[in-house]
């Protein structure tokens, strides 16, 4: 059901607009508003609005707004993103974006662990979904995953 409502999500996001754009400029240090941008339209699209569901708060917003730049460097539209889910699902192995697309969770943290992204955003992006790592405030671990399962 994740796969579907994710799969149509993204034939239907819409780029941010210049104002929803500011507001991204204004939550992250320039480095990371860099990552932020450097996604696809559509997974900014999709992250903005996880934002948006954190009711904008301060403390989570680099984890909201940037848990799946690791997304960046497959390059994959909405089609091959499930072929590589399904096909990994079934234990067949991948290789090239494919392979690159099912470790966004592990490049995404390397990338924000670079730039000194917080604790946070980087385990969000190296451990969602899934359950609240040792060391992360678990109230806001569970308002991230359900902003981003909604
Ligand atoms: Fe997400």
């Amino acid at each position: 059901m994740h796969l579907i409502r994710r799969f149509f999500g993204f034939l239907v996001a819409t780029p941010l607009t210049p104002s929803e754009q500011r507001q991204v400029r204004d939550a992250l240090a320039p480095g990371l508003a860099r990552l932020f941008f450097a996604q696809r339209s559509e997974d900014q699209r999709h992250a903005f609005v996880v934002y948006e569901r954190v009711e904008s708060s301060a403390d989570l917003a680099q984890a909201a707004l940037l848990h799946d730049v690791g997304k960046t460097d497959s390059d994959l539209g909405a089609l091959e993103r499930s072929l590589a889910t399904i096909w990994d699902g079934l234990g067949r192995p991948t290789s090239g974006r494919w392979r690159s697309y099912l470790a966004h969770g592990s490049s995404g943290a390397r990338m924000l662990k670079d730039l000194g992204a917080d604790n946070l955003a980087i385990s969000f992006a190296q451990d969602h979904p899934g359950p609240c790592p040792e060391g992360i405030d678990s109230s806001s671990w569970c308002r991230l995953e359900s902003a981003d399962n909604e």
